[in-house]
């Protein structure tokens, strides 16, 4: 995004670009690079971002309940005033996006970019990101086939995805995955243990389970956190090894975690990352340009458009009940451990 940014404002505009370091921390306190298009060259094949990101920090009162703290926005104003921005690009998730909503409303324009591998920002159909992590997690499953094939073990591979389970529903099916635990739909032990003592009676040796870091057992059970320091939602993890411990107490089945962890964020982004990528930068630029501010670039049918981002701030898309794809997957015989 960033280098279709630059490229298309400096091409096809003669614009001027500046790139925050370390996100909201760089427009409050100044902190910049100029972004030329020799900067951006040779950055279409890295991961990650080049300027850096604020996630745990705060520097605005959006109000959603969490920490309150010094809002920065005057300084965020004096730094756009001091560098003459016409506006800025927000690229990130749904904190990045609500934090945008919250300054837009503020006065101060801003074009949000949906980028999370959680794939679970609003009215957009796709966010960049989630189809370089979906193919790391379906290659995981796939390599994960190996052990549990031959030395005929259940598998749980636990991936990303605190209240979405894009990841893990896309990977799993993928991967062809057994079953799929998603935070959308809670599971039930029991039946998980039902559905891979039915393999076993079929003659399948093996079963692989993708769990996504934010499913729990029905009937509110516990959430696996790792830690939450205070204003700052908690760290989840552990999913996995909560449930390969009780299935094999329940089954005497020998099971097997793997935590996927920050591997499905790392590397090169696929084809499909790239060119959305370039897609949603040039787009947010053509905004800019036309001076619709307050609005985030979106895929919608396939094509490229465009929403206000007061529409997407605060909300998480989930995956829907009646998702084709659910259906699907209950179809070829995939189980959610409903
Ligand atoms: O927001 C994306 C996400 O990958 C979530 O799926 C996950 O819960 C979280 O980030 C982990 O964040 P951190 O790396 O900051 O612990």
């Amino acid at each position: 995004v960033i280098r279709a940014v630059v490229k298309t404002a400096t091409n096809e505009h003669g614009m001027e670009v500046f790139g925050f370091l370390d996100g909201y921390h760089g427009l409050v306190s100044g902190r910049h690079v100029r972004l030329g298009y020799d900067d951006v060259a040779n950055i279409l094949t890295r991961g990650g971002t080049i300027l850096g990101m604020s996630k745990r920090d705060r520097f605005f009162n959006i109000g959603d309940g969490l920490l309150r703290v010094r809002d920065r926005t005057r300084d965020a104003r004096g730094v756009m005033r001091r560098l003459g921005l016409g506006g800025v690009i927000c690229i990130g998730g749904e904190g990045t996006l609500a934090v945008a909503n919250y300054l837009n409303g503020k006065g101060i324009p801003v074009i949000g970019v949906p980028k999370t591998i959680d794939n679970d920002v609003a009215i957009t159909e796709q966010s960049f990101g989630f189809d370089s992590a979906c193919t790391i997690a379906t290659e995981a499953v796939d390599r994960l086939h190996t052990t549990a094939d031959s030395h005929h073990r259940v598998m749980v591979l636990e991936v990303m995805g605190r209240h979405a389970g894009w990841l893990a529903l896309h990977s799993g099916l993928a991967g062809g995955g057994d079953i799929i635990l998603i935070p959308e739909i809670p599971f039930h032990c029991e039946a998980i243990c039902r559905v891979l003592r039915a393999r076993v009676r079929k003659g399948r040796r093996f079963s692989i389970i993708v769990a996504a870091e934010g499913a729990h057992p029905a009937g509110g059970g516990e959430l696996y956190m790792v830690k939450g320091a205070r204003g700052v939602p908690a760290r989840l993890g552990g999913i996995g090894t909560a449930i390969a411990r009780e299935i094999e107490r329940r089954t005497g089945l020998e099971c097997r975690e793997t935590i996927l962890g920050y591997l499905q964020r790392g590397g090169s982004p696929t084809p499909y990352d790239r060119l959305l990528a370039t897609r949603f930068g040039h787009a947010a630029v053509r905004l800019a340009v036309a001076g619709r501010f307050g609005l985030m670039t979106s895929l919608v049918g396939g094509r490229i458009d465009s929403v206000p981002v007061a529409r997407v701030a605060g909300i998480t898309r989930v995956i829907p009940p009646d998702s084709p794809l659910l259906s699907a997957a209950r179809s070829i015989g995939t189980s959610f451990g409903e």
